[in-house]
């Protein structure tokens, strides 16, 4: 038996009925619980791990708040989540060939690839019986982990924060390049205006613009992030000047601010992983022919736009979801060259896990939340703790 975190039907359900189902004043550290697991049977193709750190992220709320689906039912009543984790393997499969104990990894979320390797469902979310890595321990079979970039210069934080988030703006970028390029060709333009707004993974997509070569700005209301991303020659935009874009006023104001930023011509990709009033802000900041990539719903999943003026000015808005397994080894050779993550000023002790996912939903963090997990690391990995 090994400590792991669960979040159960009946605490989501008992959440939701004390606060009337005002999900604004759902308490996710009443939901989201230490528990017990037991590991599974380990198959020739498995690998045990000891989990060393994860990061917070943001589908463990989605669960917890169940404001998408409420995953823990469809999953017949609990679910353990955690799908992003860097670990040690400590036991190996008569079959496993790519790993051998000691070996340090990352894992990987896409559950069940399509027949194009993406992902169909989510591991530790809604892949069938999956079982996350908020827990002291896991068996996964092999094609669910990466071996970890632990010379790629980056800090043990710095590449916790990663599995999860670099994929997923991997794609993103590689989706918002692509579909702009079957537009204009690089001989039309070859230096692009990129825009993103809040959050880990639209930073790490700002860092693929710049390291590739385009202008890129941050539209945030965190001060520190701002500063983090400035100090990589990517400039803020204060989203709170804005007002987070409440009325059409502030809308207007920051459509101005962008042309005033670009001499006029507006953003050619943009990535708006927040929904919400922020899709308003994305279209008024689309230069002709823009692209709009999004794989979030943190603020809502409905979203309305002028369609008219999308067809005129030749917009094209795009939605994607974690990466591919082959997306997913080409981001992690991008780590520390060009991924170098924000992280929260406090790393979390495991105990303090729930507490970590109620400041990250509140937006109070400085930057991706990290948890540490083992007490004792392995001499490699405790040499990239700062
Ligand atoms: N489909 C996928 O594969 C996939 C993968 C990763 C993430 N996601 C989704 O993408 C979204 C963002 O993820 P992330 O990991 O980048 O998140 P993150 O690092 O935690 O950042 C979230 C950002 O949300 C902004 N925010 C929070 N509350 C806000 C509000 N009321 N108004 C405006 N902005 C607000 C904050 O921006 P400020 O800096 O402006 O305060 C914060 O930095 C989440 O919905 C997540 O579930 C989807």
């Amino acid at each position: 038996m090994v400590r792991a975190y669960s979040i159960s039907v009946e605490d989501v359900n008992a959440e939701r009925e004390r606060v009337d189902q005002d999900e604004s004043r759902v308490d996710i550290s009443r939901v989201v619980k230490m528990d017990q697991l037991e590991l599974a049977e380990m198959g020739s193709r498995d690998v045990r791990l000891r989990i060393l750190a994860v990061s917070g992220e943001h589908n463990i709320a989605h669960a917890a708040l169940a404001d998408t689906v409420n995953i823990a039912d469809l999953r017949g009543g609990k679910i353990y989540p955690g799908n992003s984790a860097v670990g040690e393997v400590v036991e190996t499969g008569a079959g496993v060939e790519r790993f051998s104990v000691g070996d340090i990894v990352l894992t990987h979320c896409n559950g069940q690839p399509d027949r194009f390797g993406y992902p169909i469902t989510i591991y530790a979310y809604d892949s069938a019986d999956s079982i996350g890595w908020y827990g002291e321990e896991a068996v996964v079979n092999e094609w669910q982990i990466v071996h970890a970039p632990l010379d790629c210069g980056l800090n043990l934080w710095e590449i916790a924060a990663l599995p999860l988030r670099a994929p997923t703006a991997y794609h993103l970028w590689r989706r918002a390049e692509g579909i702009f390029r079957v537009k204009v060709s690089e001989e039309r333009l070859s230096t692009m205006n990129v825009l993103g707004f809040g959050g880990g993974v639209s930073e790490l997509f700002l860092m693929l613009a710049k390291a590739r070569g385009h202008n890129a700005w941050f539209c945030s209301g965190s001060k520190e992030r701002r500063e983090a991303l400035e100090a990589m020659g990517i400039p803020g935009i204060d989203q709170k000047a804005f007002n987070r874009f409440a009325d059409r006023a502030d809308t207007k104001a920051f459509m101005k601010e962008i042309k005033k930023q670009t001499d006029g011509e507006g953003m050619h990709l943009i990535c708006d992983m927040l929904r919400g009033p922020v899709f308003e802000a994305s279209m008024v900041a689309s230069a002709r022919e823009a692209v709009v990539v999004s794989a979030g719903w943190q603020l809502t999943r409905e979203v309305q736009y002028n369609s008219a003026s999308a067809s005129i000015k030749q917009i094209t808005l795009d939605h994607t979801h974690y990466d591919t397994v082959p997306g997913v080894e080409a981001a992690t050779e991008l780590y520390g060259s060009v991924f170098r993550p924000t992280i929260h000023h406090e790393i979390y002790g495991f105990e303090d896990l729930p507490r970590c996912i109620v400041e990250m939903q509140e937006n109070t963090q400085t930057g991706i939340p990290i948890i540490r997990i083992a007490d004792q690391m392995p001499k490699k990995v405790s040499e990239l703790i700062p």
